[in-house]
């Protein structure tokens, strides 16, 4: 009750200044700590399976989506704009509403999808457009690696859980590794 007594008699170049400090803490944290996490380095597919990339942003920042890219530089090409979804793509996203969780799946996954994909939080520049504020370390996304002859075999072989290995006996036959 005190505190609330004590405010009006404030000089008002007191609160002015107090509440501009407030607000240049905010825009110093906006820039610093927003970060985007891509935990995944690598990750090896085989042709039809739903490839799984994950994406986790903390902090505060301005406005602006958070999309993924495949590919970077003039090579780039926009997998995911949550502002421009096309109803027929193979791309959707795990956690829909989350704005912190921006994982994507990608169905039947085909060749054309190999390639390093970027998760990457845009803010609105000056002029108005979306402009790249933080992108994520990248996900290389690569066929599952080629086996001998003998991989075709059902049942031989694990397929794309790290490197080939051996499954054990009487196990289920597994897709072959080498579809590409
Ligand atoms: C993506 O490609 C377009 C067209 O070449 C280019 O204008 C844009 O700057 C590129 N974006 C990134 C993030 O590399
Ligand atoms: C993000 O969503 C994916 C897919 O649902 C889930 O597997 C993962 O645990 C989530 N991660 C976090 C940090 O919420």
């Amino acid at each position: 009750a005190e505190l609330q007594q004590s405010w009006p008699r404030l000089p008002l170049p007191a609160v002015l200044t107090t509440l501009s400090l407030f607000s240049l803490g905010v825009d110093a944290q906006a820039g610093q700590a927003f970060t985007v996490q891509q935990p995944q380095a690598k990750v090896t597919v085989t042709a039809g399976e739903t490839l799984t990339l994950i994406c986790i942003t903390s902090g505060v920042a301005g406005p602006g989506p958070v999309m993924w890219l495949k590919g970077w530089g003039n090579e780039n090409k926009t997998v995911y704009d949550p502002n421009n979804r096309d109803p027929s793509s193979r791309v959707t996203v795990a956690v829909p509403g989350s704005d912190t969780n921006f994982t994507i799946h990608i169905s039947n996954v085909q060749p054309e999808d190999m390639g390093t994909y970027y998760c990457v939080k845009f803010v609105k520049g000056s002029t108005g457009a979306d402009e790249v504020f933080r992108r994520g370390s990248g996900t290389e996304v690569t066929p599952c690696p080629a086996l001998g002859p003998t991989s075709t075999a059902p049942g031989l072989y694990k397929a794309c859980e790290g490197p080939p290995s051996l499954a054990p006996p009487g196990s289920s036959p597994q897709v072959p590794c080498n579809m590409f």
